[in-house]
């Protein structure tokens, strides 16, 4: 208590907060007064509401003036004080963002695949490697393991082990029953000559897993592997696997299957050079 006196700062509050007391009690108490004692005086006007009458008074001076003044400096405020061209920081700003952003995108737009899958480790480390792991391995069956994403490896495992969790409308790709040669051979078929990554293999293998795919797959992927026409929902389109398309149908759908969960990317907002530069850090071999 003793300190707080000490405060000049504070002794000045407390002053101010004691004048501003006297003078409400002075101001409430003339007021009280008059209305207790004045009597109505000067001219009325004609109107009337609710048996209340109102004095003629001239607008006060001041008050005309004060107001006349606050209009003209507006005008002068809006069209010579601060015109709307004229230089403000935001302005500054803004213009700086967009020189930097066009900087930026024309910096980034034709990186060789080294520079892409660069930036995809930078940002495959930032987003995702919680889960996935910085060596993409998916932390001992945490996450999906990356290394076979995209690859023949994975096709094989989709056919044996099925796949779920990314919402097509034919809901669950159940375990296909092929041996494991065969799930070899549609894999190569897929890969060099459905999906648009057109990853060579063995001819002999590719004519086998083309048979086998007729007949296995083509009920839910469609005859060409794109899909059933006029239904893009139905299943994935094996035309983008092993390519960015791809990827970007996992991240936009995100991923609620067998191991766990992924959430939708959709919030972070990738665009084309990162979703590029993601799919290729997942597919090199680092
Ligand atoms: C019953 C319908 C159905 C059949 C038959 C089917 N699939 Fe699928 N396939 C799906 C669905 C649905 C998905 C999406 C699964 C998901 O949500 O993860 C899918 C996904 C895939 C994927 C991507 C998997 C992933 O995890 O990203 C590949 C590759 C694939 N299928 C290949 C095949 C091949 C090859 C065959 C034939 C051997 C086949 N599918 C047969 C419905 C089917
Ligand atoms: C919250 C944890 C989590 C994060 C973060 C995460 N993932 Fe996943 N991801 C998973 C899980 C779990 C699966 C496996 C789902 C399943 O099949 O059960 C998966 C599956 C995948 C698959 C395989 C999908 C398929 O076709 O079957 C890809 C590709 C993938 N993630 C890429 C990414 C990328 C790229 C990022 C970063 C932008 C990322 N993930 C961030 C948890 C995560």
């Amino acid at each position: 208590m003793q300190s707080l006196f000490n405060d000049s700062v504070t002794i000045l509050g407390l002053l101010g907060a004691l004048v501003i007391l006297i003078l409400t009690a002075f101001v409430v108490s003339t007021y009280l007064n008059k209305m207790k004692h004045s009597k109505a005086d000067g001219v009325l006007t004609q109107e009337e509401w609710d048996g209340i009458k109102e004095f003629k008074n001239d607008l006060p001076i001041g008050w005309a003036a004060i107001f006349l003044c606050v209009i003209i400096w507006a005008l002068w405020y809006m069209l010579i004080g601060y015109p709307l061209n004229a230089y403000s920081q935001i302005g500054e700003y803004n213009r700086e963002v967009n020189s930097y952003n066009k900087n930026f995108e024309a910096k980034w737009v034709n990186l060789s695949d080294t520079e892409l899958t660069v930036m995809g480790d930078n940002i495959f480390q930032v987003q995702c490697s919680q889960c996935h792991g910085i060596d993409k391995s998916g932390i001992d069956g945490k996450a999906a393991n990356l290394n076979d994403w995209g690859r023949k490896e994975q096709i094989v495992n989709v056919i044996l082990n099925g796949s779920k969790g990314m919402n097509f409308l034919a809901g669950e790709m159940i375990p296909i029953a092929v041996s494991k040669e065969e799930a070899q051979a549609i894999a190569d078929f897929v890969m060099a000559e459905i999906s648009n990554a057109k990853v060579s293999g063995d001819a002999q293998s590719i004519a086998k897993g083309k048979e086998l795919f007729a007949i296995n797959c083509t009920a839910c992927h469609g005859v060409d592997g794109k899909g059933i026409e006029g239904m893009p929902d139905f299943a994935p389109d094996l035309s983008k696997y092993g390519t960015y398309e791809f990827l970007q149908i996992v991240l936009s759908k995100g991923k609620n299957g067998h191991i766990g969960k992924m959430p939708s990317f959709d919030y972070v907002n990738f665009n084309e050079v990162q979703e590029k530069a993601l799919n290729n850090f997942i597919l090199s071999n680092e």
